[in-house]
């Protein structure tokens, strides 16, 4: 019974690991058209799992021989000769092991040193964790950005990944463009760091991958990878981006109130400085979510997030605002949509 339990358990790993969409999404973990980072951790996983494979069938081939070989056929239990202490056997089965691990060990410590070393050139990000949201500042532009990447297609970037900032209390998180490249912690005064050059374009999942509080599920984030000429239109776009005060009366309402609710905390450029620890809103007309991944960002998820935003994501610091009408609430929302770099199509890519 035990062993039918088994092939089903392993069936079913086999079957889950398969590369799959997920209500059009892409879940697959290693999509080998996604990066080189990708392929070499691939082939990596190859390995590991071939060895895995020929202990597995050679364990449960002895295992399936015994049973059947040495069961009780009579009514008297025989005991088949014992091999206790036979050190022939013994170093046989501990060199074996200690062989497969050594060349695992090898091939693992090579992958680490290839992907480990820096492109010279590559374009630096750094990448914040905070509780519960990510905050990236295109360090080579001078443009920052929170829960959303935009990244040129075939160029290598490369991830500087911390958290907190010194003077914020911050927990660890973990940095994961899921199906592009793995993760990096992004632990308090420390940076560490990873590189990939995205190879397919498209939208990307990206997800915290360390344990980190109430919301950790909810610290996701989109990387949306394009051609060059759409990544340069939106870094020059971004890099000159000029906050103007609005003509239209319901977007100056939502500045007014903007400035009397949010600015303490928010920073958006030209309007308010803001605190590190709270997301940067600046291009938020651009951005596809709301809530670091949660939610599509659309007017109505927008308006209820600015009124309740601890029911909508458990544990995080913004707090309600049931005082604002639903009249201010909708100024509120249509001034931070207005907000965005204009002229961006990024209508090829996959959808919220
Ligand atoms: Cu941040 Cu988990």
């Amino acid at each position: 019974r035990s062993l039918g339990l088994l092939i089903l358990l392993v069936a079913g790993l086999a079957l889950g690991a398969e590369p799959g969409q997920a209500g059009g999404h892409t879940l697959n973990i290693i999509d080998p058209q996604a990066s080189a980072f990708n392929r070499e951790v691939r082939g990596l996983l190859a390995w590991v799992m071939g060895f895995a494979a020929l202990v597995f069938v050679v364990v449960i081939g002895a295992l399936t021989y015994v049973t059947i070989r040495f069961r009780r056929t009579g009514k008297e239990a025989r005991e088949p000769e014992q091999v206790h202490g036979n050190d022939r056997l013994e170093v046989i089965w501990t060199i074996i092991p200690t062989v497969i691990v050594l060349i695992i060990f090898g091939l693992t410590a090579q992958s680490m040193f290839k992907l480990d070393r820096p492109t010279p050139g590559a374009m630096v990000v750094e990448v914040r964790g905070w509780q519960f949201w990510w905050d990236f500042y295109y360090k080579d532009h001078g443009v920052r950005n929170s829960n959303e990447l935009v990244l040129p297609v075939g160029k290598p970037v490369r991830f500087e990944v911390t958290g907190g900032d010194g003077s914020n209390y911050d927990v660890i998180h973990s940095f994961r463009i899921t199906s592009m490249v793995g993760a990096r912690d992004a632990i308090p005064g420390v940076v560490t760091h990873i590189e990939v050059t995205p190879e397919k374009v498209g939208t990307y999942y990206g997800q915290c991958v360390e344990l980190c509080g109430a919301s950790h599920a909810n610290m996701r984030f989109r990387v949306k990878v394009v051609p060059q000429e759409e990544f340069d239109r939106w870094i020059e776009g971004a890099k000159a981006y000029q906050a103007t005060t609005p003509t239209d009366p319901v977007l100056a309402r939502g500045e007014e109130l903007y400035k009397q609710q949010c600015a303490a905390c928010h920073a958006l450029k030209g309007v308010s400085q803001g605190l590190p620890q709270n997301p940067d809103l600046t291009f938020f007309g651009n951005r596809t979510t709301v809530g670091a991944g949660m939610w599509p960002n659309t007017p109505e998820y927008l308006e209820r997030w600015i009124k309740n935003s601890p029911g909508m994501k458990p544990g995080i610091k913004m707090p309600a605002f049931p005082q604002l009408s639903d009249e201010e609430v909708k100024a509120i929302a249509a001034y931070l949509m207005s907000h965005k770099v204009e002229g961006l199509d990024f209508s090829n890519l996959e959808k919220f």
